[in-house]
This record gives C-alpha cells, structure tokens and sequence, in this order.
C-alpha cells in the first residue's frame, strides 16, 4: 500500500520540510513553502517496501525534484549531491577517531534547531558523553534527543512516538535486534538491525544516517555488508593526527559519487575547507628539496597538494620504499623509471614519499610531480617553488596526457603559481594572458632538464 504524507518543499531551492515554515531554512527565502504529497510508489527508490505491481511509461517517473532537507556545510552538501533526501538511507563510514561522531552530532543539532526533532541514538557514549560533546560544538536545541544503549527496536519505538525529522544511529555496530540472536557488531545483527531501523525510517520518510566504523583493511564486515541496503555512502577519511578530512560519496542514488567534501577538525568541531588547495599547501617550506606541488583532480574540482620525497643511502641490504598517501606499487614504477629512464642513481636508496595533509593520492596525474620530488631529493637540488606539474609517466619515461589538463593548470594559475609543467600533448610552450607559463614535455628527462633550468 503506497502511504502518503504531507510534506512542504521550498519553490526556491527544492528543500522539504515536515512543517509549513514561513521562510525556508535553507535558501531563507520567505513564503515558499508550498504544500505537497509524497509517499507515492514511484518517487521510491528501489529495494524499499512494496512492491509495484503496474508498469508505467519511464518518461512519466521523471517529476519533480526529490525533496530534501538543508544540511549546514556547502562541503556536505556536495557530497550527498544536495541535502538530505526524504526517506533516504546515508552511511557514514570511517575508522575509529576521524570524527563521524562529530559530523553526526554537528548535523543533528542544525536540524534540531531549524527543522524539528532530531533522534541521536547513540549505542557508543553515554547520554552526558554526548551532551558534553554536544556543548563543546554550540547551543545544544531543544528539540535534539538522544537516545543511549538503545535496541534496534527502540529506535523503532522512538521513530514512531518521537516522529523525528531524522535519525542518526551512532553507530550501527552498536546496537542490537533483540529478536535476533548474536552480540552487537556481528555480521547478522549489523545487517538485521540496520534492515529493521531502515523500514522504519522509509515508512516515515525520514532521513537516517547510520555511522559505522570500518579498519584500515577495510577488514571489519559491518559497513561493507551494509553498502547495499543504504541509498548513500560516504567515506570519512584523513589522517588522525592531521587536522583534514576528506568526505566521499562511494555510493549515491541521489548524486555523483565524483565530489569530495573537505573538512577540518578543529577544537569547535568540524569546519569545512571551501578552498582545500590554500589549505594543503599552507606550510609548505619553499625552497626545500624533494618538494614538488601536484594538481590532483577531486570530482570536478581540481586540488592542488604538496607531495614530498626523501632519498638516502641505503644499507646495501635493504633498501627500503616507502609510501604514505600514494600506491606503493606506483612508487617502486615510478623510482625503477627514474632510475632507468631519467639517470636518477636509486639502486642503493632509500626512498621515502610523502603525500602532505593526509590527502591520498590515486590519480596517474601526479606522477610528474612525484617523480619530480624524488630527483630533487635525489640531487639535493630544490625545484622551482612556483611551478605545479601535471602528467602521467609510462615506462619509457614519457610523460602522457591526462584530463582536465586546462582546469588544472587554472587552479595552479589562481593560487599564484607562475608555471605548469604539462604532457606534450597539451601543446607548444606559451605564456598565458594571466603570466603563467606553460611548459608541456614530452619525457621524464626533459622535465627535469627544464626544471633544472627554470
Ligand atoms: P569522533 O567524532 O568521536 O570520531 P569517530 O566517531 O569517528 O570515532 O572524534 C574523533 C576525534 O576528534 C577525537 O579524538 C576528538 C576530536 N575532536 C576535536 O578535535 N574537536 C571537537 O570539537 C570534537 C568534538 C572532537
Ligand atoms: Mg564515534
């Protein structure tokens, strides 16, 4: 049976909201929030209950947007592809300690103050762990509720009396159907509870967001068996001991799972990075050897992030590589080239690189400045400060295309740089109308010939 339910969406900017507000708390827009009834079988994503039994033109589905309701942070927005949608099921993922806590209680208590209830259930702290928590981040709202050690039936009970305009289960490893056997954080229990909570909150087209923690290995089934039941997966990662994190969207039926969201821990909780290259590169030592800055593109937004290397004489036994941020099999690709390719002597080095503000780096792109980082430690010579480099490397030492060579380089441009070391393929080498210089190579050797130079 389809139910419906009387829901308000914002004429502006698509955000719904359970209660008619005067001004739309997202876009602050006055009077535009207009009645609407959802609920129907179509506007369900898949794999929610019932069951369609009447084919219908796929042209006719395509309605409206779907509603959603605000979030507090531009960088979360982008992740989730928009606010949160009604009914929809988010997983907030990560290990232990990077702040899934923080984000969660952050969310909630901006929707406790600007749309309605909010259900913190929170299997993990106790009830004053939270409240404390809660005051360190601001004005705890009233209409924030926190339900501790809970069942998965209580959450339930509490969906139904409580009638939330969202829920966040913290975390879903944590909590028990009590109808089934098992302890907490087990294979059946993580899926059978998380099943039970998520009916619910699709029933009362409630968002819900389910935080569970996974291990370095990614070992920890909870979250992995969860990723198909959920609407939304987002990935928190970062360093712990570095202030960034980054927030990616691994799964999304309601937006691109291209973005990443960038966030900073701070002593007030989560703030967001709105301009993540200015903040990666802030403590960059310039003029310092085995330094490079590379381009790396995030979704659709370019990044631009220092990588650093350190070569050493190894003992003649064991010469070590080491990785941190970046695929150590791409690294011994890229030492065993610029030893062959380029005349850089690492047979007897050690090699150790090093991606700066615990960002991870995966994208063949950054090749050219990690490769540019090593010969520079290598020959105790410092690359120009002022100069990023784009370009994949083969194993022939050639540098070859990548995409989005033209917004990378305007990223570069804007935070002041005045060269792009570029593939060939981008072009002969100019000066562009805004004075930086591009420099396209068509090898390894020839880069760092040029850098030499510069
Ligand atoms: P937490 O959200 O508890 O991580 P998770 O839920 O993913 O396990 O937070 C992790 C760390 O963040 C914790 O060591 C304390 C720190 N922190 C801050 O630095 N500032 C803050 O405002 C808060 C609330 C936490
Ligand atoms: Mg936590």
């Amino acid at each position: 049976m389809a139910k419906t339910k009387t829901i308000y969406v914002c004429s502006e900017c698509g955000t719904g909201n359970p209660a008619w507000l005067g001004r739309c708390p997202h876009c602050g827009e006055w009077n535009s929030m207009a009645q609407r009834e959802s609920g129907s079988e179509e506007r369900k994503p898949a794999g929610t209950t019932g069951r369609a039994t009447k084919s219908v033109p796929l042209v006719s589905v395509i309605g409206e947007e779907e509603p959603r309701l605000p979030v507090p942070m531009v960088e979360l927005e982008r992740v989730l592809g928009g606010g949160l949608v009604l009914g929809s099921v988010v997983l907030l993922a990560g290990e232990p300690g990077i702040g899934k806590s923080t984000l969660a209680l952050q969310l909630s208590m901006f929707l406790a103050a600007q749309v309605g209830p909010v259900l913190y259930a929170s299997g993990e702290e106790s009830a004053r762990q939270v409240a404390l928590r809660a005051r360190r981040l601001g004005p705890i709202p009233e209409n924030l509720y926190i339900l501790a050690g809970p069942s998965a039936e209580g959450v339930v009970e509490q969906i139904d009396t409580l009638k939330p305009v969202v829920t966040v289960v913290d975390s879903i490893q944590s909590v028990r159907l009590e109808s089934r056997p098992g302890a907490a954080g087990s294979m059946v229990q993580v899926r059978d509870s998380a099943a039970h909570i998520t009916r619910a909150a699709k029933e009362a087209e409630m968002p819900l967001i389910l935080v569970g923690h996974v291990t370095k290995s990614g070992a920890i089934a909870g979250p992995r068996v969860l990723e198909h039941i959920v609407d939304t997966v987002l990935y928190m990662e970062g360093d712990r001991y570095h202030a960034h994190r980054i927030l990616r969207a691994v799964k999304n039926r309601f937006g691109s799972t291209n973005e990443v969201g960038v966030l900073e821990m701070t002593a007030d909780g989560l703030l967001e990075v709105t301009n993540p290259s200015e903040a990666f590169l802030a403590e960059r030592l310039v003029g310092a050897a085995g330094s490079a800055v590379a381009v790396t593109m995030e979704g659709t937004r370019p990044i631009l992030v220092e990588v650093q290397a350190l070569t050493s004489k190894a003992h003649p036994e064991m010469v070590r590589r080491t990785a941190n941020g970046f695929d150590y099999r791409r690294l011994l690709l890229l030492t065993a080239v610029l030893s062959k390719r380029a005349g850089i002597p690492l047979g007897n080095h050690d090699v150790f690189v090093n991606v700066v503000g615990g960002m991870t780096l995966n994208e063949p792109a950054v090749d050219l400045a990690l490769a540019a980082a090593i010969a520079s430690s290598s020959e105790d010579r410092p690359l120009p400060a002022d100069m990023a480099f784009i370009g994949e490397i083969g194993l022939s030492g050639e540098v070859r295309s990548v995409s989005q060579v033209e917004r990378r380089v305007s990223e570069a441009m804007r935070l002041g740089f005045k060269s792009c070391m570029v593939p060939r393929s981008f072009g002969k080498r100019y000066e562009r109308a805004d004075g930086c210089e591009i420099i396209p190579v068509r090898s390894l050797r020839e880069a760092l010939k040029l850098a030499g130079e510069s």
